[in-house]
């Protein structure tokens, strides 16, 4: 079956995804305004918002990527942060902004936030595409958010389930069945 066809229904379509993007590029670009900030891409997950967001932000930039794992396959938080991947760059006195793809639990980001932090960063903002403030079990307040949504496991625009789905252009709810096979 292709792809599309399994999804329930598409909750962020892609125009209202860039319009938000392009508004988040924005405000980073006002409080970025003659700095270079280190943005960092959270893999995988973020890898789709981090390009378009990047791409709309007029301050100059350096990119990097760290990977992070909090989830197995499936759709259950694990509590447990692991570093993957860390960081080419050294954050010592530069302004770091992390991008991610959703916010749940917020255990990801409680612990690397804390663990960029003993690096001693000038700053360190966190813009998030997705919150579910609902799941929160640890405080954790993003600077920035795309959008705010229900407790709903959403897929696509990098977002997986058991790493599929990831390149769907649209923020999307996957069909029961699908999680049954
Ligand atoms: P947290 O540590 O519970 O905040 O989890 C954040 C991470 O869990 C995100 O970076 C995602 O990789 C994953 N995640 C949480 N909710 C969803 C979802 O609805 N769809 C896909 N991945 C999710
Ligand atoms: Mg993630």
């Amino acid at each position: 079956m292709e792809m599309h066809q399994h999804v329930e229904r598409i909750m962020i379509g892609e125009e209202k995804i860039a319009a938000r993007v392009k508004e988040l590029a924005l405000q980073l670009d006002k409080l970025y305004e003659g700095r270079k900030p280190v943005v960092v891409c959270i893999l995988k997950g973020s890898f789709m918002f981090f390009a378009d967001l990047v791409r709309n932000m007029k301050v100059e930039t350096e990119i990097d990527f760290m990977a992070v794992s909090s989830y197995g396959g499936g759709t259950v938080s694990t509590r447990e942060v692991k570093i993957k991947k860390d960081l080419a760059t050294d954050i010592k006195g530069r302004d770091v902004l992390i991008v991610e793809d959703i916010i749940d639990s917020g255990n990801t980001l409680y612990s690397l936030k804390r663990l960029l932090n003993e690096r001693a960063p000038a700053s360190v903002n966190i813009v998030t595409l997705l919150d579910k403030p609902e799941r929160r079990e640890v405080p954790m307040e993003p600077e920035y958010t795309g959008f705010v949504i229900e407790d709903e496991f959403v897929v696509g625009y990098g977002l997986d389930y058991a790493e599929d789905y990831r390149n769907l252009p649209y923020i999307g709810i996957l069909k029961r069945e699908v999680y049954e096979k």
